[in-house]
């Protein structure tokens, strides 16, 4: 897979997410199912998006002990979504089942990516409610090593952050970026920002787009836009 622009579909019914997906007639998004749309619709929405020919990272973020997340990735595996995710936090053991459960008899899997420090926790809440007290940046290389180190696909992070994580672990090692606005619009609570067209030029892999794309007046030509800026 190259690089491409996956649009988050952060809707809470089949009804709005549908609806939304209608208009685009012409290239199928990549789309991002998470939390919010899996619990409300469960494996359907998955099984009717992918038949409507759509490629699907499913958003879960999985974190629990090794056996559960690996026998809990096999089910997800069965689903055939392209990418699915979990908390690195989860550490090494974890990781590694979770690749053991992705993967099908016929050797074939999603790719893996681990979520590091989410970006609504800072450096206070870091050291006071985890006792981390290194960097944040260094926390996230860090997760980003373990990540590689267990046989990870990539990671996600802030766009501002793709290219270091490609110098520590290897340009092939995937970074998948949201936190994306156009040059004239809203930032809304992102607090760090880039463009499709910078996020292509620091390399990240994958931009993960919502707000721009759902919430604007014509999402076909805001997500045309983002292709043209990223992947052309
Ligand atoms: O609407 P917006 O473009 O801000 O959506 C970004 C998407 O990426 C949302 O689904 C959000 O949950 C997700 N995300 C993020 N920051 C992270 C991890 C995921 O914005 N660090």
């Amino acid at each position: 897979m190259g690089k491409d622009v996956i649009v988050a579909c952060d809707f809470s019914s089949k009804e709005q997410v549908l609806s939304f997906l209608d208009q685009f007639t012409d290239r199928k998004p990549f789309v991002k199912i998470g939390m919010e749309l899996y619990y409300a619709e469960g494996p359907a929405i998955v099984r009717e998006l992918k038949a409507r020919g759509h490629k699907i990272f499913l958003d879960l973020k999985l974190h629990d002990i090794p056996n559960t997340v690996k026998k809990s990735m096999a089910v997800l595996s069965r689903l055939d979504v392209d990418i699915t995710n979990l908390h690195a936090a989860g550490a090494t053991n974890m990781m590694k089942a979770a690749l053991e459960g992705l993967t099908r008899p016929d050797g074939t899997r999603p790719l893996l990516i681990a979520v590091t420090q989410l970006t609504s926790t800072d450096q206070e809440t870091m050291e006071r409610d985890l006792l981390i007290h290194e960097p944040m940046d260094q926390v996230v290389m860090h997760y980003a090593e373990t990540a590689k180190n267990a046989g990870l696909d990539g990671i996600v992070c802030s766009p501002l952050e793709a290219e270091k994580v490609h110098n520590r672990c290897g340009k092939n090692f995937l970074t998948i970026t949201p936190g994306v606005r156009f040059a004239d619009g809203e930032i809304g609570d992102q607090k760090r920002v880039m463009t499709p067209a910078q996020a292509k030029a620091i390399g990240s892999d994958y931009i993960v787009v919502g707000r721009p794309i759902t919430a604007a007046a014509d999402p076909v030509a805001a997500y045309n836009r983002c292709v043209a800026e990223f992947c052309d």
